[in-house]
């Protein structure tokens, strides 16, 4: 079999590989990227451990051709952190406790993430439903979806934060147009 040469763009940044057609997106970001956080159990769509996001989309990444992914844009759990600095739901999950050995939970902010993505709102119902393929041997469930309902309200928070910040940025924009403008009135010479 001859390799395939893929090109995806993951976590922001542009990869080009050349993988066996039969390798799997789990094994090509685990094993040749290092991309560890992604997790390996069971390889056969039933635990979710392995979820990255595709072009949005969370998807199994252990039943995923990595050629299949050619041209596509993967999140991965080493994607939402920025600048060193936790993203809100990886905050909420330490905060509430929700991670005990730790193996389901990268994969459980992935689900999460694709969710708030699509609902910035949802209920606890929505949450239960949109991890209820992520299996947690160490029963942390109640705990993760307090943890995502928090991250949406953290989330929100931020939201409100920088359009603030933006209206003030505006606002002082607008005074200085103002003060321009007044200046500019005063220097038209009178005859
Ligand atoms: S490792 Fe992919 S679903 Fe379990
Ligand atoms: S925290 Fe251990 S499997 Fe979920």
């Amino acid at each position: 079999m001859h390799d395939m040469n893929v090109r995806m763009r993951i976590n922001g940044e542009s990869v080009t590989l050349d993988v066996p057609p039969n390798e799997v997106l789990l094994d090509t970001l685990r094993t040749r990227l290092g991309l560890t956080g992604t997790k390996d159990v069971c390889r056969t769509g039933d635990c979710c451990a392995c979820t990255v996001l595709l072009d949005g989309r969370a998807v199994n990444s252990c039943l995923m051709f990595t050629a299949e992914a050619n041209g596509s844009d993967i999140l991965t759990i080493e994607g939402l952190t920025q600048n060193e600095k936790l993203h809100p739901l990886q905050e909420a999950f330490v905060e509430e406790d929700a991670t005990h050995c730790g193996y389901c939970t990268p994969g459980m902010i992935m689900s999460a993430y694709a969710l708030l993505q699509e609902n910035p709102n949802p209920t606890r119902k929505d949450v239960e439903e949109a991890l209820a393929g992520n299996l947690c041997r160490c029963g942390t469930y109640y705990s993760a979806v307090n943890a995502v309902l928090k991250a949406s309200q953290k989330l929100k928070q931020n939201l409100r934060s920088s359009s603030l910040a933006f209206r003030k940025s505006e606002q002082v924009d607008s005074c200085s147009l103002s003060f321009q403008l007044h200046h500019s009135w005063r220097s038209i010479p009178v005859d």
